[in-house]
């Protein structure tokens, strides 16, 4: 069983169909999505047709995906910070390209799956069990990985969020993060996604980074007047995150 988990593409489409030429020479038999399909990126409607194509056996939500089912009414939405301002206009930019359709699906989307094959179980989230924004890190405690878990016979964790790709061993199980196909934040600046075989119980996972054409996707993002384009061409520039803002306003 050969399982491509993908996550957080964020709206940078340019990167899912780079992820998606490489996916298809790897045939996997399943692809799991982690959330944050959207927001941030120039191309929102067409991630979700390219997710669609992928026949995905599980789609999680995002935090950013969440925004759809928290505010389907952006004009009840009265930012407070300098950041949350910016988290509406991207908003905004993606209501005016998703349907009613599309923005009721993201909105809708579970927060967790079950992952079987046989005696091999693994949870996937996008950030953790309990939450959608918790930050857990390539280098957290051991004890902080081990509670990215609910059932004591899951042998694998799958999330993604941090955008920091890697793999580590935490009180015997595996912790999975597949990184960002679209906005990767661990100073590679291509695209992520991770494929997990699986085979009489035993597992091997392989972090996959691909090369897209990251000038095509800044040029869209121009082309369409995104909001804070500059913020998203230095995240996908630099491969580090962009979107601080120290000053509450
Ligand atoms: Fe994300």
């Amino acid at each position: 069983m050969r399982l491509a988990v993908i996550s957080d593409t964020h709206g940078n489409a340019v990167a899912f169909e780079a992820v998606i030429r490489d996916l298809r020479r790897q045939s996997p038999d399943a692809v799991v999505f982690l959330g944050d399909l959207v927001m941030r990126g120039p191309q929102p409607a067409e991630c979700l047709e390219l997710l669609d194509s992928l026949n995905p056996l599980a789609v999680i939500k995002g935090n950013h995906d969440h925004y759809f089912a928290k505010y389907p009414d952006a004009a009840q939405w009265i930012p407070k910070t300098e950041k949350e301002r910016m988290n509406l206009r991207q908003l905004l930019y993606n209501k005016q390209l998703l349907s009613e359709e599309q923005q009721r699906y993201l909105g809708c989307l579970p927060v967790k799956h079950l992952f079987r094959e046989g005696d091999f179980q693994a949870e996937l989230y996008h950030a953790a069990p309990d939450s959608l924004g918790k930050i857990t890190w390539p280098w957290s405690l051991e004890e902080e990985l081990d509670s990215l878990h609910t059932d004591s016979s899951t042998k694998m964790v799958l999330y993604g969020h941090i955008h920091h790709a890697y793999t580590r061993n935490a009180f015997g199980r595996q912790i999975v993060n597949c990184g960002s196909v679209g906005l990767p934040f661990d100073g590679d600046a291509r695209a992520s996604y991770a494929i997990v075989d699986i085979a009489q119980g035993q597992t091997a996972v392989q972090i996959r980074r691909i090369e897209y054409d990251i000038e095509r996707v800044i040029r869209i993002a121009k082309e369409r007047s995104m909001p804070d384009t500059d913020l998203f061409e230095r995240a996908v520039r630099t491969a580090r995150f962009a979107y601080s803002f120290k000053q509450p306003v």
